[in-house]
């Protein structure tokens, strides 16, 4: 249908399944073979690609008083809030120009968060690279007592990590089956007393149109203590008519925003250029909204952490659209939630 053409075939529980079936199974054949090489999990992170921890001093800027007002200045320029926790920005060269970068490294702001946890587990982890970053990164002393449990939708992704946590033989690490639409978290349930989880979500949720209300609820139920962050490009579900329109399935305001993004669909490609400026945060969120839309990602996850009851969560950090990895289209939004003690 020609109101649907930049969709793809993806969105249902089950094509998005398999076509991570198949990715995975293409990442288990590129594990096994790093592992025949018997080098360290260290370097096969590192040599495929997602061994990235980040800057090694992201307020150097701050602590020096020759760089300080240039780059205070330069952020400023970029509307950065220099005054915002946490802050992942960064005052840089780029094209020859001053400007702003992200220095944010999603698993040292966890591994900040970890405190006495004795579980830290990601929801949609895929083959886990996630977890074995943030293993090297807290180290083998504080990795005693701590069980890393990736929790994912496809067997090719346990399977990836279950084959790489034997290859290190130390890390405590077990792969379990998990859907974010009938979480199932009795896998939880049996851990010895008292449970003090961090548990995590990167660009997994984007995964899933509307992910079950019971997730939260049902999380806070069975642990002690409980931190939950998820990164996740849900940053455009706040700006109430992008999200009203994905939720009617409004295919021509989404044509629209697409044609004035300067996006058009092949034949209307002579159609006059947008005057959006491109530089512009409500270009962006729409851009991330139309992406959204063309993949069926989510839609309910600001919408759940809104909900959430007051006397039972504190939402610690919020950060909206800080990097984006790949894809300018889908950028990552930070969201920290602190369950309050029960009773
Ligand atoms: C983009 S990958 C991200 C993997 C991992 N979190 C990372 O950052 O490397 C998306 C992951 O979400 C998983 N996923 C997709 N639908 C899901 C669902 N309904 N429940 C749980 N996980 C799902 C996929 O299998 C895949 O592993």
């Amino acid at each position: 249908m020609r109101m649907l053409e930049h969709r793809t075939a993806k969105g249902t529980g089950e094509a998005v399944k398999a076509s991570y079936e198949t990715a995975w199974e293409r990442t288990r054949a590129r594990i096994d073979r790093e592992i025949a090489t018997g080098d360290s999990l260290f370097s096969i992170l590192a040599r495929m690609n997602r061994l990235a921890l980040g800057d090694h001093e992201v307020d150097f800027w701050r602590k020096q008083p020759g760089v300080a007002p240039l780059a205070r200045r330069v952020l400023d320029a970029w509307d950065v809030d220099v005054d915002e926790r946490p802050s992942p920005y960064i005052p840089a060269v780029i094209n020859g120009r001053y400007g702003v970068r992200t220095a944010f490294s999603p698993m040292r702001y966890l591994a900040e968060r970890i405190g006495d946890a004795n579980v830290v587990v990601e929801f949609g982890s895929g083959w886990s690279a996630n977890l074995f970053q943030l293993y090297l990164l807290l180290g083998n002393q504080r990795s005693e007592g701590l069980k890393y449990i990736g929790a994912e939708y496809t067997e090719a992704g346990r399977g990836g990590g279950s084959v790489l946590a034997a290859h290190d033989g130390r890390i405590d690490y077990t792969a379990v089956p998990f859907d974010w639409t009938q979480p199932d978290l009795s896998f939880l349930a049996d851990l010895p007393r008292p449970l003090k989880v961090v548990a995590f979500s990167h660009h997994s949720i984007e995964q899933v149109e509307r992910i079950s209300e019971k997730f939260h609820p049902g999380l806070r139920a069975i642990a002690d203590e409980l931190t939950v962050v998820h990164f996740e490009p849900v940053g455009w579900q706040r700006d109430a008519e992008l999200l009203e329109r994905r939720v009617a399935d409004d295919a021509d305001y989404y044509r629209r925003l697409a044609h004035d993004l300067g996006m058009y669909p092949k034949r209307v490609r002579n159609a006059p250029r947008s005057d959006l400026d491109i530089t512009t945060v409500e270009a962006q969120v729409r851009g991330a909204a139309w992406w959204s839309f063309t993949r069926r990602y989510n839609i309910n996850l600001l919408e759940i952490v809104d909900g959430l009851r007051p006397r039972d969560w504190e939402v610690e950090d919020v950060l909206f659209d800080y990097d984006s990895l790949r894809n300018p289209l889908n950028p990552s939004t930070l969201l920290t939630l602190q369950a309050k003690p029960k009773g």
